[in-house]
């Protein structure tokens, strides 16, 4: 195996480079046969045995330790990766017929490199949005639609493994990979990444559902310690978890990269073994994050089957651990048994072929029908959208408008081949814009552009481009000569860091100025403002949205996003998006706020961790328990700037009072609520079942999310029923004294709205006595105690 070192910013990386050649099955073996492990007829299990028995334990030892990281950029004297730019692989066993296979990113669709050296060829992926878009879309077949394309295009260009979907909790508007993650709610989150995952693996390739668990955070988050108690970690950041686990059945799950209540993520075996294993019946493998934790003994030990990306020196700690028995053979062979399931399952090992080439034109119009499906109407004062047909000359001011972001940095990115701006989308609608002010916003831009420092690593997230400032006067002359103004606001982050509150979550004194100049100019014409927000994750709204009469959210939408924007001022899709986030009067409304992003342990110094990330010791309190999000301020009676499940639609529903299956509950209850577009526009409606339980021993939320629906594209005076389901987990809230989920007797409130804050219908059912819906086999407890906040 031939190391090299590879210069990384101050520091000095070594890896083992990826040979990935490709090494089907031999046809027949010496004896003119096939081997047991190679026939494809026999039941998976006993291939794998058979694979295990033939393999050399140097193999074993291989097996479990990714074969190293390429940088982009880096240029090396080894052969070719099967797949440029993807994240790793496993290392094959040529003297078996064993391939590596390959595992790329990411969340928003493939991340490979688009260039080749030596080829002419191009190798681009659609930028499909960003999942927090997905998840506002609460359409759980769209979702796995996405799925199947992204799985497609993995497919296409040979790859194994797709890392992605991600699923942690929105617990803090800050964190700097939201825009990867769905929601702030794990049901929300689990049904929505669930149904992307089993698309991706309808193209028989897998997912690594990712970043279990509690990976909520970017400030140092690889030697985080994030405390939690064992009520919060089980109802909030492992529950999407097990929704998606159960919804899917994913090849793989990626450990997360921060401390768990003291321990490593990948060195859990209670989370690893006990909870995904033997609670919820996971039987696929689990790999590390990239270069996560400490110890490639205790993660084989607690797991975590595969190290990624997998280093040397991981090589030698196994070895010398066989070898002096702290790791049995029979550990070992737990871990590579899981590693081989995957690999015989696998496109590469079964040699099956690939064209490099798939349908990107059909995958660019999914793109932008999921971004429309997704964007959130926040406000619509006067019906300012959509445009009406006399409207067809519009202003874009915001430099974000020409320069639209399709989706985050990071491994979360994509290489796309080009993204549609605000600007580009309205004109493809036929909409005209003043082409003295594109040309001006256009030089601006690329001015700017030009000034921006050279990236120091592949990852790394340049600043923005500061807004264009804008004379009074020219902004007047255009709203004589326009019929509506947009003003567009951008933002990105990425992994590593976290959010800023300046500039990032709040708007800039330029970009404020710009607006009120813009309102006051068009409103004295009584001439409409409408504010694009094409952002990753919750801005503050409230200070500013009285100058604007309408509001969309597209998020960052993927490469289609300004044809998707288009699509849905003009009228031609009516929106449909609801938040699956909250967006609070301000930050420090969070009922997280105080504890994030926790603080450094005393006596802590910087220190290197892994080989990517340098970080102070520290550990983050999760006091907010429970409490994330919109249970948090529908239980602790705050306001809200838009509450969670909200967004607007160009009609308007009736929504009957539901009718439930019984009024009592004996094992399940079935819900059903008929809706009615009682508008002039066609549209879906989203209704949510939110739950009320009692709380005679646990203290409960004021409401939770157990159900969702959306109904189809309904007509004017169409109507539709949609029926939705409880079982006693919905009922149940996790007792650590029980150590179950228990679902208290009482009467239960069934809350039907239109969002957390919106509850149209009430209707109850009660549970005669105490039932224990589930009972747990791991002890998640924190070492020590937490004290939580409560209302
Ligand atoms: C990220 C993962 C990603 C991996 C491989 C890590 O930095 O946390 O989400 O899959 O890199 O690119």
């Amino acid at each position: 195996m031939k190391r090299i070192l590879l210069p990384l910013g101050a520091g000095l990386l070594c890896c083992t480079l990826a040979l990935g050649q490709k090494l089907p099955f031999r046809d027949l073996n010496q004896n003119g046969k096939q081997d047991v492990y190679e026939n494809v007829n026999i039941p998976l299990d006993t291939r794998v045995e058979d694979l295990l028995n033939r393999l050399p334990l140097e193999d074993k030892i291989g097996l479990v330790i990714g074969t190293g990281m390429r940088l982009p950029g880096v240029s090396s004297t080894e052969s070719p990766e099967k797949v440029a730019g993807a994240a790793g692989n496993t290392r094959p066993v040529e003297a078996l017929g064993i391939a590596p296979i390959v595992l790329a990113d990411g969340p928003a669709g493939l991340r490979i490199d688009p260039t080749r050296e030596g080829t002419e060829e191009t190798f681009y992926c659609t930028a499909f949005p960003i999942a927090t878009l997905v998840a506002s879309t609460w359409d759980p077949a769209l979702s796995e639609e996405v799925g199947a394309a992204m799985g497609a295009e993995a497919r296409a260009y040979g790859a194994d493994i797709l890392l992605a979907p991600a699923l942690n909790i929105h617990r803090h508007l800050l964190a700097g990979r939201n825009f990867e993650y769905f929601s702030e709610d794990p049901l929300l989150s689990g049904t929505m990444s669930g149904h992307l995952a089993k698309g991706v693996q309808s193209q028989g390739v897998g997912t690594s559902i990712k970043h279990f668990a509690a990976n909520n955070q970017e400030t140092n988050r690889m030697v985080l310690n994030a405390i939690v108690s064992e009520r919060a970690l089980r109802e909030i950041y492992l529950r999407g978890f097990e929704i998606a686990i159960k919804t899917a059945a994913p090849w793989t799950v990626m450990s997360a990269y921060n401390k768990i209540n003291g321990v490593y993520a990948s060195q859990h075996k209670a989370l690893l073994e006990e909870v995904l294993r033997k609670e919820w019946g996971f039987e696929g493998l689990v790999m590390t994050d990239w270069f996560a934790g400490d110890n490639a003994v205790a993660q084989l030990k607690a797991g975590n089957d595969l190290m990624m990306p997998g280093t040397p020196q991981q090589l030698e700690q196994v070895a010398q651990a066989i070898d002096n028995g702290e790791l049995s053979i029979h550990e070992l062979n737990k871990n590579v048994r899981r590693i081989l399931r995957v690999i015989l399952q696998s496109p590469s090992q079964q040699g099956l072929p690939y064209d490099n080439s798939p349908p990107l034109d059909r995958h660019a119009q999914l793109a932008r029908k999921v971004a429309a499906a997704g964007a959130v109407l926040l406000k619509n004062e006067g019906g300012a959208l959509p445009l009406q047909a006399g409207q067809a000359n519009v202003a874009a001011f915001g430099v974000g408008a020409y320069d639209f972001i399709a989706g985050g940095t990071g491994s979360g990115d994509v290489n796309e081949a080009y993204t549609v701006s605000l600007v580009e989308g309205l004109a493809n609608a036929g909409l005209a814009i003043p082409a003295a002010l594109r040309s001006r916003y256009e030089a601006y831009r690329d001015a700017e552009k030009a000034k921006l420092p050279e990236k120091r690593f592949f990852f790394e997230l340049l600043p923005p481009i500061p807004e264009m400032p804008l004379e009074s006067k020219a902004i007047a002359k255009y709203a004589q000569t326009t019929d509506a103004a947009f003003v567009t606001f951008t933002r990105n982050s990425g992994e590593f860091q976290d959010r800023a509150l300046e500039a990032d979550y709040y708007l800039t004194a330029e970009e404020k100025n710009l607006l009120k100049n813009v309102a006051a100019a068009y409103r004295k014409l009584g001439k409409p403002v409408i504010v694009i927000l094409n952002i990753g994750n919750v801005i503050e709204t409230a200070s500013w949205e009285g100058y604007a009469d309408a509001i969309l959210l597209p998020w960052q939408g993927g490469q289609e996003a300004g044809n998707a924007v288009a699509d849905v001022v003009t009228g031609k899709v009516n929106p449909s998006g609801k938040l699956p986030t909250s967006f609070p009067l301000d930050y420090t409304d969070q009922g997280s706020d105080r504890y994030f992003p926790g603080t450094a342990l005393p006596g802590a110094e910087e220190e290197q961790v892994g080989m990517l990330s340098k970080g102070v010791p520290s550990e983050t309190a999760y006091q907010d328990d429970i409490y994330v999000g919109y249970r948090y301020y529908t239980s602790f009676g705050k306001e809200v700037a838009y509450p969670f499940g909200y967004g607007l639609s160009y009609t308007t529903f009736d929504i009957g009072a539901p009718r439930l299956s019984d009024k009592a509950f004996r094992g399940a209850l079935s819900v059903e609520v008929s809706v009615t577009n009682t508008g002039s526009t066609p549209g879906q409606e989203v209704v949510q079942l939110y739950l009320s339980a009692p709380d005679t021993v646990l203290y409960k939320p004021a409401r939770e999310l157990k159900a969702f629906a959306k109904t189809s594209l309904l007509a004017p005076g169409q109507s539709e029923t949609l029926v939705m389901q409880l079982s006693p987990k919905d009922l149940a809230s996790f007792s650590p004294s029980e150590r179950a989920w228990i679902a208290e007797a009482g009467t239960y409130k069934v809350l039907i709205g239109t969002s957390a804050n919106q509850i149209l219908h009430e209707a109850r059912f009660d549970l005669a006595f105490d039932i224990e819906a589930e009972r747990a086999i791991a002890d998640l407890k924190p070492t020590r105690a937490l004290e939580v906040i409560k209302p």
